[in-house]
């Protein structure tokens, strides 16, 4: 017998500030397969995960909806579970880095970081934004590219000429919040001494714990010298303050791989087993991380010489996969393929992708192409063509002949073959190579179909005395199937399950599958054929979905009152608005919600009531400028004669905005 490992694998933590788009989906299938393959040997394999929750996106993310952070993150993270369960992604746990385990463990790595001399702290200075009053990462920061004067460009990088600078080298800089000139200021930040751990991570990272060509990338990161890495953030932030450091926060990818030893704590903590057995220096237990190829240096530097200087384990394999590409062009909103996970699930069956995905899936770290007619093609031939008709060909017969399978394979050498890919299967599978087992199991559905097509059962049952013949074959058959499904359970967990109804037992993946005999339950349809309309109305779907986004938010002063209807320049014209100063402010005997003003244009007085009493007390309007319409009909009202309006924004009641001109402006002038 094989020990049973203990395995702990994670994928990359979603951030929560947007939906799971096919690329997010694609690396929880292949992270889930590879659990659900490991489980199926009868190994002890978690699968956590969490939403990476922390961060100024975060914050800005939920000024826009006008909710907290903390809701938005808890909404974000409710659409994400729904998602990765749609995709029947198995987590053992999907947690938030926003946790109290996550604090705990953050503050206590970071302490031991401190202790152990690992921490530098000194003055920098940054991009500020004065009205925001927040210090702007490169992203939030656009200019003119000082190399090449293309306009619109971001504070690290020009898209038009390659260029690399600081972002106050940018010609004209703006703040992307605010539009307001960011100014340069100091202070206090703290940073994990990296360099520090050279030594070790040279030795570690061709330890076997990278692909080969990952870690020849990260070697060039390694002989060009290391930085040392800013861990902190100044408050406001979103996120878990630095003990002792009071105003100071942990960058948010400080905690964000932390969050994964949270995820487990959190189950653990639940489930009765210590979380530390699979994070103490000596731990026997493995820990696998898949990440996409964005995210190296953060899983490959940062986190082992963290984890070394805490004196915890280091990860016994960091995965690295490529990014999905989707008719061989980067996933893009105006084509509509930038398909969100949601939108994937309302028109198609998670397994299509699953086994798709698989199908493609290598160990290597090249993009993966969702090419939407190849994706049509290979499930419909493979799944419904292949798989599921071997068992559609032969269930009739078996079931006609009362439900009991033959005792023993009707050719001994062809069943051998199916008995015998196991172990290579399952190696393409442990070595992650998801699309040599694809190819492995179709070509044993090949030669299955060609066995049954030329034995022709069907046939064989209209000639008598071929009974135990039809028989035979289709037992055959229906074993070649079973087998089939039990080297595919990782990747199609439903079909699965509907098979082992079909079957009468669970399927499992100890060893080579022994040759069934016994009874059978009756062949219900197991998969449908994909409709590459249903392909079509999601690519739709996803089109008009960005078009929305694009759009201005469903709620919100437009929403509330959309523009009005065109007009001619004439009918503008005919609206004589003028500066006024308000000279004077009184509340009006009987009225509730007016004030009266009177307003001078230049030489000449207006008396004006206006509606504006539950904004503003009468002192603090005299003086001041605003704009009013000079030419309105006067109005009587109860309260005397009202000469004119001025204008204001706001819905009312206490929020009416007063207009006022800039200062220069003089009484009379014409405002057009
Ligand atoms: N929050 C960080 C990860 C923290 S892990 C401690 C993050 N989040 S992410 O939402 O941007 O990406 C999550 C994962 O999805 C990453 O591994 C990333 O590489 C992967 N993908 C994002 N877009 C992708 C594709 N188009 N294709 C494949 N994977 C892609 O990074
Ligand atoms: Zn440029």
């Amino acid at each position: 017998m094989t020990t049973r490992r203990k395995i702990m694998v994670t994928s990359a933590l979603p951030y929560a500030n947007g939906e799971l788009h096919l690329g997010h989906i694609m690396e929880q299938i292949q992270t889930d397969i590879w659990v659900r393959f490991q489980n199926l040997r009868g190994h002890e394999c978690h699968y956590f995960c969490a939403d990476d929750a922390h961060g100024t996106a975060i914050t800005l993310k939920a000024e826009e909806q006008g909710i907290s952070p903390q809701e938005h993150i808890e909404n974000m993270h409710a659409a994400h579970l729904e998602v990765s369960q749609g995709f029947l992604i198995g987590h053992d746990n999907y947690y938030s880095t926003h946790s109290s385990e996550n604090r705990e463990l953050a503050e206590q790595i970071y302490t031991k970081l401190e202790a152990n001399g690992h921490i530098a702290q000194r003055s920098i200075v940054q991009a500020f934004d004065p009205e925001k009053r927040l210090f702007l990462a490169d992203r939030y920061i656009k200019g003119t590219c000082p190399k090449c004067k293309t306009d619109d460009q971001y504070g690290d990088n020009c898209e038009a000429c390659g260029a690399t600078y600081a972002p106050m080298d940018l010609i004209d800089p703006v703040s992307a919040l605010t539009g307001a000139t960011p100014v340069p200021k100091e202070s206090e930040h703290f940073f994990f001494k990296l360099p520090e751990f050279s030594d070790f991570l040279k030795q570690w990272t061709r330890a076997g714990h990278l692909q080969d060509e990952v870690a020849n990338k990260v070697a060039e990161w390694l002989d060009a010298d290391l930085q040392e890495w800013d861990i902190s953030r100044d408050a406001p932030y979103f996120g878990f303050e630095i003990p002792g450091h009071p105003n100071k926060y942990f960058y948010v990818w400080l905690d964000a791989p932390i969050g994964y030893i949270a995820s487990l704590k959190n189950f653990a903590d639940k489930n009765g087993i210590d979380w530390q057995e699979y994070w103490r220096p000596d731990s026997s237990a493995e820990v696998h991380h898949f990440i996409g190829k964005d995210i190296v240096n953060f899983h490959a530097l940062f986190w082992p010489a963290m984890l070394h200087s805490a004196n915890m384990r280091t990860p016994t394999k960091v995965n690295v996969h490529g990014f999905v590409t989707v008719n061989g062009k980067k996933m893009s909103k105006s084509r509509g393929t930038f398909i969100n996970g949601q939108t994937y699930l309302k028109y198609l069956d998670p397994e299509y992708l699953r086994y798709y995905f698989a199908a493609k899936l290598t160990a290597n770290v090249d993009d993966l192409d969702l090419n939407l007619d190849d994706f049509v093609q290979r499930v419909n031939s493979d799944l419904v063509g292949k798989v599921v008709n071997i068992a559609s060909r032969t269930a009739k017969f078996v079931s006609k002949a009362g439900g009991e399978l033959a005792p023993a394979p009707a050719d001994a050498e062809l069943w051998q073959r199916f008995v015998d890919a196991s172990e290579s299967i399952a190696a393409h599978y442990e070595a992650r190579s998801f699309s040599k087992a694809m190819r492995e199991i179709m070509a044993l559905a090949d030669a299955a179909n060609e066995y049954i097509a030329a034995a022709a059962p069907w046939t064989l049952a209209k000639e008598p005395g071929h009974e135990q013949e039809v028989q035979d074959v289709c037992s055959l058959g229906i074993n070649m199937f079973r087998a089939l499904m039990i080297y595919l359970k990782p990747v199609l967990p439903e079909l699965s399950k509907r098979a082992e109804d079909f079957l009468g037992e669970t399927l499992d993946w100890s060893s080579a599958p022994g040759y069934r005999t016994g009874r059978i339950n009756a062949f219900k349809p197991l998969l449908q054929r994909i409709d590459k309309d249903k392909v079509d109305a999601m690519i739709e779907a996803s089109k008009e979905e960005a078009a929305e986004q694009a759009k201005p938010a469903a709620t919100g002063p437009l929403a509330d009152e959309p523009i009005a209807d065109e007009i001619e320049f004439g009918d503008f014209a005919k609206v004589d608005m003028r500066v006024a100063r308000i000279v004077k402010a009184q509340h009006v005997a009987g009225a509730d919600k007016l004030l009266q003003l009177t307003l001078d244009v230049g030489g000449e007085t207006r008396n004006v009531f206006s509606g504006i009493k539950a904004a503003y007390q009468p002192e603090d309007l005299e003086g001041r400028l605003t704009v009013m319409v000079a030419n309105l009909k006067p109005r009587k009202m109860k309260f005397g004669l009202s000469e004119g309006m001025v204008l204001a924004a706001g819905p009312g009641g206490s929020e009416i905005y007063l207009l006022e001109p800039d200062s220069g402006s003089k009484p009379g002038q014409r405002v057009m």
